[in-house]
């Protein structure tokens, strides 16, 4: 399903947020996005829970903490999924259309996977104890001034720059860079995929385009934690909402499918995760073929 926002344009607009304004969320702001949380789907026939929750500045200060990386919101979003594979990328599609929808509307939002209270929080939005709780993200009005704190830390992951197009995008050997021109119609999507946030901003996504499909891996290091892996996957499921919302939008047809890898010896830092058949009916469900 195609978000009914401008999707290049937001994702364009789009830049994490960590100083908000001190007041409350609209009325008409909360129903909205609680209108958009119930219409949100994904491709990868997973069901994904997204929750809202508000927290009572004076009572509540120290139970829902970001450890004061977050100024100023008092509603967070939140998404949960069961643990199962694919899960994660998922989670990272759908909660990223949420946030899309909430930029266009003029909130800001930050994916947190690290710096919060993770109990808390879970216990805060019910979240189901068998469940996956990857991220939340505060949601509210950005503050003219980021705090010293949000310089510091964008700074640090140098968040206002991307990787180049030679480093991510791959003709079918993974030797050969993709150049726009080749990419033809795709050059938008995969721009878009470029500009995706990503934790810590590794930007670990890499595609690799063949004849009919652009093939989408994580790329990261052997000794990652299972949580960190998972964290990886939804890096990736952000670029996939990102590759198909913009597809969508520039009327190009295709379908997520996992295709076996096996015309390709890959480099060992990279892990194969989905594909987009291009010219496949839309909407059409994916299917498994791994
Ligand atoms: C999955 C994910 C997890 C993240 N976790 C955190 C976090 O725990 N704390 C934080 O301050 N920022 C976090 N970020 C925000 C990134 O640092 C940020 O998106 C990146 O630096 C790019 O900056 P931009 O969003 O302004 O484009 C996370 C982002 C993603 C996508």
């Amino acid at each position: 399903m195609k978000l009914s926002i401008p999707v290049v344009q937001t994702i364009q607009n789009r830049h994490s947020v960590r100083t908000y304004e001190n007041r409350p969320l609209k009325t008409e702001d909360r129903e909205a996005l609680l209108e958009c949380m119930k219409r949100l789907e994904n491709p990868f026939g997973v069901p994904v829970h997204k929750y809202i929750v508000d927290k009572k500045l004076e009572a509540d200060g120290e139970k829902l903490g970001t450890y004061g990386i977050i100024k100023g919101a008092s509603t967070f979003l939140g998404v949960s999924v069961p643990n199962r594979e694919l899960a994660p990328l998922a989670a990272g599609y759908e909660f990223e259309n949420l946030i899309l929808y909430a930029t266009h509307r003029g909130l800001g939002t930050v994916w947190l996977a690290a710096t919060f209270n993770r109990e808390n929080f879970a216990s805060a939005m019910g979240i189901p104890q068998d469940e996956l709780f990857p991220a939340i993200s505060p949601v509210g009005y950005p503050a003219v001034k980021r705090s010293l704190t949000e310089r510091l830390m964008r700074s640090a992951v140098k968040a206002a720059s991307r990787k180049e197009w030679n480093e991510l995008f791959y003709q079918a050997d993974f030797q050969t860079p993709l150049t726009k021109a080749s990419a033809g119609d795709y050059a938008q999507p995969l721009e878009m995929v470029r500009l995706a946030p990503s934790a810590r901003n590794a930007q670990p996504w890499r595609v690799r385009k063949t004849e009919n499909a652009y093939h989408f891996y994580a790329d990261y290091k052997s000794g990652l934690s299972d949580g960190e892996k998972r964290i990886k996957q939804v890096d990736l499921g952000i670029a996939l909402s990102h590759f198909h919302q913009t597809a969508l939008e520039c009327g190009l047809t295709g379908a997520f499918e996992r295709i076996p890898q096996e015309d390709i010896s890959l480099p060992e830092t990279l892990h194969y995760l989905m594909s987009w058949r291009i010219g496949k009916e839309k909407g059409e469900n994916i299917h498994e073929t791994l």
